[in-house]
């Protein structure tokens, strides 16, 4: 999300807003993008995100190619630099997701196509946040000056940190609440603050009723260094039909999903669950990501802000897995970060 303005994020869901037109034709479909091959490159488990990226891609009368790592030559010890270029030469896109912070970043780097964000460690998951945002619109009408309350592990999930951005950039109020062990880092709050001007409070639940949306996410368990942490932490929070009478009458009750056990299976019934159709939203909102990187404006771009010298100590960071050229970005609120997985420097 850092490589997006407020213009530029609206370009999207509005460029969204035309594939979901698109897709209530007979056709269902545009040739866009004819004889377009985009590769698929997940690392890590996804349904939504590949899936919707697939259906996007043949929508717009592309092609993909799949890529599984147990069964590719990663699982033989081939390098990541090296994977990302052979796929690079095969195809006119890259979507990537990888448990390594920053690995979009450097795919980026090394190829000649568009590399997509589909998710890195647990840094950011731009594409979410833009059906989050999209999303948000359709249903309220707006986004500007929206109370919307983040639940659920903020410290780990990567949608409750590309999501902050994104709120932020489009001036929605955030009420934070979490469990101690799981609330938001506080980098993440001062960059959201000092660049977007952001307003951020940490609440508890007890304050739901003030919400206009609940944003809610798992437990990041595979995050964890130790497992057992995580299953205390499922334990910490839920969203039940109890917890929702004090809400408003048209809260609008959002998720990135998987729900695993944070959402009882009751509240799927109440009209205010929107997430089945949140997650519907992911194809019209990858349709306009796709055209914008494969033949429009958004394609290949770097984030922005001074080259600066930078030794990065994010133990989650690609450069622990692949060697690259170190250094940092400046950015606009002052502070260097590590050009990949965007951490500040540390201790
Ligand atoms: C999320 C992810 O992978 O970060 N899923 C998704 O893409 N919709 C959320 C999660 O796994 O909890």
């Amino acid at each position: 999300m850092r490589d997006f303005t407020r213009q530029e994020a609206e370009a999207v869901l509005f460029e969204a807003e035309k594939m979901e037109a698109l897709l209530k034709t007979p056709e269902k479909c545009s040739r866009i993008l004819p004889n377009r091959l985009v590769a698929n490159m997940f690392f890590e488990p996804s349904t939504r995100t590949s899936q919707s990226f697939q259906a996007a891609s043949s929508r717009l009368g592309a092609k993909t190619l799949s890529f599984h790592p147990q069964s590719s030559s990663a699982a033989k010890g081939e390098t990541f630099s090296d994977t990302i270029r052979m796929v690079d030469g095969y195809s006119d896109a890259i979507v990537l997701r990888h448990a390594h912070e920053g690995a979009a970043r450097l795919a980026a780097d090394i190829s000649e196509h568009p590399v997509i964000n589909a998710g890195d460690g647990g840094n950011q998951h731009p594409t979410q946040t833009l059906v989050d945002l999209y999303t948000i619109k359709k249903l309220k009408g707006k986004i500007t000056g929206l109370k919307i309350a983040l639940f659920g592990d903020l410290r780990h999930a990567r949608t409750m940190h590309s999501l902050l951005f994104g709120l932020s950039m489009f001036g929605a109020e955030m009420m934070l609440i979490s469990p101690p062990s799981l609330s938001m880092g506080a980098p993440s709050i001062r960059e959201a603050e000092r660049k977007f001007n952001a307003k951020i409070t940490a609440v508890s639940i007890k304050d739901l009723p003030q919400a206009d949306v609940l944003y809610v996410c798992r437990v990041q368990k595979e995050r964890f260094e130790d497992p057992r942490e995580a299953i205390a932490a499922e334990g910490a929070f839920r969203v039940s039909a109890k917890l929702l009478k004090s809400a408003k009458k048209d809260l609008a009750i959002l998720h990135p999903l998987p729900k695993v056990s944070e959402i009882d299976p009751i509240v799927d019934d109440d009209p205010r669950a929107k997430y089945f159709g949140q997650a519907k939203n992911g194809v019209p909102v990858r349709m306009a990501v796709l055209t914008r990187c494969i033949i429009g404006k958004g394609a290949k771009k770097r984030g922005q802000g001074e080259v600066v010298r930078f030794s990065c100590r994010n133990a989650s960071c690609i450069l622990r897995l692949q060697p690259a050229p170190q250094g940092g970005i400046l950015g606009a609120d002052g502070v260097a970060r590590c050009r990949y997985c965007e951490q500040p420097a540390r201790g």
